[in-house]
């Protein structure tokens, strides 16, 4: 069958219908299920996290994020039923992160979607986190293809061109450090407690001087990057700093790595945008939630006349409503996974297309 004609079938058996999608993620230190009508409308995006608990080790510690995930599992599939009113018997389909992730973390949440679609006899859905990130924006926004997503997690930093729906194309990532990484190694120096992001951004709008720092722009055409030489020039600042017993201000340091990373990840995407002839930019990952790259972006992006789409706070940050909502685009296709998929921590974007 041609994927136009299951794309047809696909939707109109969707149109006999609302489509629920029950989804589960559970591939770091948030364990999530969400129930979505039709890819777009959520019912219910239950949110555990667990940073208290990581908060102590100064990051995500496998095996504690795992048992954890075990912990709170079945309580918050109850829950996500209960805010939905909905029942087991309602739903279309079940879809769960298969990666990337922590292989422990994404295998409680693989057993829990198979237990519910083998007892259900439902389709499962094997999603690639990343893709959830992105289709995000898709629970907000009418997207307009092609576009580029500039894609700034705890794991991820990638530029992707987005041709048409589902179809991805990773044009730039980074060589080294994820941004989020980043921001989570370099709080940790200024002592600020995990995770750092939130606290480096916030600290970085309380300075007015910046401590000047390198810009990775790497070669002219790359749209790739690279955040580790800028993360030891931060050490090596506060270590000189130190050395001749000065303080240097937490907030001129912020600053300094904040328009650092910034500046680098602005102005490739803008590029990309422009190279790629993208309708719209789109903003993903939890890195997304900085409120210094958000004001940069939006700036540039006005400046090309180029829409910039970027979700909500609570929908930047890991949740199952993203993965339930890229989800449906494979269900629309009737794309389904077997059940036997295993947890896969190094899934590819590229190969999870439609
Ligand atoms: O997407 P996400 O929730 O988890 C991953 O899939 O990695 O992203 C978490 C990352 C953390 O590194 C956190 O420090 C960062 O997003 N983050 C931020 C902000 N809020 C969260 N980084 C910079 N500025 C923020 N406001
Ligand atoms: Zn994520």
């Amino acid at each position: 069958m041609k994927i136009n004609d299951s794309l047809e079938q696909g939707e109109q058996l969707s149109q006999q219908k609302p489509t629920y999608i029950l989804a589960i993620e559970t591939s770091c230190d948030e364990t999530s299920v969400a129930i979505v009508q039709d890819g777009t409308a959520i019912l219910s995006n239950v949110v555990s996290s667990q940073i208290e608990t990581h908060k102590r080790f100064g990051g995500v510690v496998p095996e504690v994020a795992s048992r954890q995930h075990v912990e709170n599992i079945t309580w918050i599939i109850e829950q996500a039923f209960e805010e939905a009113k909905l029942r087991p018997s309602d739903l279309s389909a079940i879809a769960v992160t298969q990666g990337p992730g922590m292989v422990g973390a994404l295998l409680v949440g693989l057993v829990a979607a198979k237990s519910l679609a083998c007892a259900l006899e439902l389709p499962l859905i094997g999603v690639h986190h990343i893709a959830g990130h992105i289709y995000a924006n898709q629970l907000v926004h009418e997207l307009q293809y092609p576009f580029v997503t500039l894609v700034v997690s705890g794991g991820h930093t990638e530029l992707v061109y987005v041709e048409s729906e589902g179809r991805f194309r990773i044009i730039g990532q980074t060589r080294d450090d994820a941004a989020g990484e980043a921001y989570d190694k370099v709080a940790r120096a200024l002592k600020l407690p995990y995770p750092g992001g939130p606290h480096i951004d916030r600290l970085a709008h309380e300075g007015e001087e910046a401590v000047p720092l390198p810009r990775a722009w790497l070669e002219p055409d790359s749209y790739d990057f690279s955040f580790s030489g800028l993360k030891s020039a931060v050490l090596a600042v506060l270590n000189q700093a130190n050395m001749k017993g000065q303080q240097l201000a937490p907030q001129a340091v912020a600053k300094g790595f904040q328009d650092s990373v910034i500046d680098v990840l602005v102005e490739k995407s803008i590029r990309a945008v422009q190279a790629y002839g993208a309708k719209q930019l789109l903003l993903a990952g939890g890195v997304a939630a900085n409120k210094g790259l958000r004001q940069r972006l939006a700036e540039r992006c006005a400046e090309i006349g180029v829409p910039l789409l970027a979700p909500p706070m609570s929908l930047c940050t890991d949740n199952a409503a993203m993965i339930a909502a890229a989800a449906f685009l494979k269900w629309r296709r009737g794309q389904f996974s077997a059940l036997d998929i295993t947890a896969d921590p190094m899934l590819k974007l590229e190969e999870w297309s439609v």
